[in-house]
């Protein structure tokens, strides 16, 4: 099917392919045309310019969408959303006064998700998983990453992980796969953590390798949950099995984990609410992308990873939505941009771009995805009549998305 859209108030994101990620300044710079045509052939984006530039010829579908914006669908690289059941009850408990940490000590947070879904079927699991997967396309994503890490054993990890294939087997949309066996120590290895690192090491990896569940490895890098020493260890036995780390560290403390995800070059480090002169340095010599996590500091009412830091550092910056049962239970990417400009003080220009071109750097799809770009895939956001792209933050919890194409099909 190919398909032809007229009267493009603006088609925002037009890029040349070598334009993998924004940083710094840049990431201020929105390129967009306005009325623009963008003709679209099979899967693929084929050409793009102004109204005055179009050359007729044959389509199928001709779609005039005068006063609506086009840009690239979403790229989320940092999500939770396999999970089973919900934590509402800890959501309860939060408000009358319990903190995020105080319910993980009683046993709650990731330990509860964990029990819940050892519990649960992996034929409920992905019912449970695909219909969140299918309500973030409404929202205008068009590429996911999705973790494990609500397994905690060996045979519910390779649950989590064969639901995420299935996902991608069945979803149209782009899916990348992460191995986060290290997201918490079960409760058997509270007394021996180097043992739950062995047990990844030893009896996970090789499963998921023999298998190729997972494109990415990651490790909750944190006081109480996985040292750096035991980080090191994971990362390296994964690297061995040719996963590219992507971490969460600095969520609560700053203590060396950023140079370490580096050291074992990171594609991204995720989270960074508390964030040093150090970590910034070494930041800056690597190509590891920083990644904030605005939807986990809104819920937890938590500091906000500083944007403006990073970004006047010349660094680049992605957001993405860390859906989860326990400390972001949304995946809505147009709320992920809205927080960013209110909380994080990011312009729209540059909370558009690291939500599109940044997120698909920081999941390894630059190739296909992030930007308007003739031979990319046609995964599109037909916004509603607006006046401009800045209403895309500006109306904050409001769906600014008319239409959703993935891969040249209308989805939604
Ligand atoms: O990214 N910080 C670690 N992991 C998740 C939260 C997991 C949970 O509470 O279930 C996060 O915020
Ligand atoms: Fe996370």
């Amino acid at each position: 099917m190919n398909t032809l859209f007229i009267h493009i108030k603006e088609l925002l994101q037009t890029r040349e392919k070598s334009e993998v990620k924004v940083m710094g300044k840049s990431m201020s710079e929105l390129p967009h045309i306005k009325n623009a045509f963008l003709r679209i052939k099979g899967d693929t984006i084929h050409s793009y310019g102004s109204m005055n530039s179009l050359v007729i010829e044959a389509t199928d579908k001709v779609v005039d969408v005068t006063d609506k914006i086009i840009l690239p669908t979403w790229c989320d690289s940092h999500s939770h959303v396999v999970y089973a059941g919900d934590r509402s009850q800890e959501f309860v408990d939060r408000i009358n006064g319990l903190s995020y940490e105080d319910i993980a000590a009683k046993g709650g947070g990731i330990l509860n998700s964990a029990k819940t879904l050892q519990d649960t079927s992996e034929s409920e699991l992905y019912r449970q998983s695909i219909s969140r997967v299918n309500d973030l396309i409404k929202l205008g994503t068009g590429a996911l990453e999705i973790k494990s890490g609500y397994g905690l054993n060996t045979e519910a990890e390779l649950k989590m992980l064969r639901v995420i294939k299935k996902i991608k087997e069945n979803s149209s949309l782009k899916i990348k796969a992460t191995f986060l066996g290290a997201h918490a120590i079960p409760k058997k290895y509270k007394d021996n953590k180097a043992g739950y690192v062995d047990l990844i090491i030893n009896q996970m990896l090789p499963k998921i390798h023999q298998e190729q569940l997972a494109d990415f490895i990651d490790v909750f890098c944190e006081k109480g949950y996985f040292s750096l020493e035991n980080t090191s260890r994971v990362l390296q036995a994964a690297t061995n099995y040719g996963l590219i780390p992507k971490i969460h560290v600095n969520q609560f403390n700053a203590f060396g984990g950023v140079a370490l995800g580096i050291k074992h070059n990171a594609l991204s480090v995720d989270h960074l609410e508390t964030l040093n002169e150090e970590d910034i340095a070494v930041l800056k010599n690597s190509e590891t992308i920083p990644v904030a996590l605005p939807g986990c500091s809104f819920f937890l009412n938590l500091p906000y990873t500083p944007a403006r830091k990073i970004i006047n550092s010349g660094l680049a910056l992605a957001v993405a939505s860390d859906y989860n049962p326990g400390s972001a239970p949304s995946g809505n990417m147009n709320f992920i941009i809205s927080l960013a400009c209110i909380k994080m003080n990011m312009t729209a220009e540059e909370a558009i771009n690291a939500a599109t071109i940044n997120g698909a750097f920081a999941m390894n799809v630059s190739k296909d995805y992030g930007s308007i770009c003739v031979g990319k895939k046609a995964s599109l956001i037909i916004t509603t009549k607006l006046s401009s792209y800045r209403q895309i933050p500006y109306h904050f919890g409001n769906s600014p998305i008319s239409k959703v194409m993935i891969n040249g099909e209308f989805i939604y």
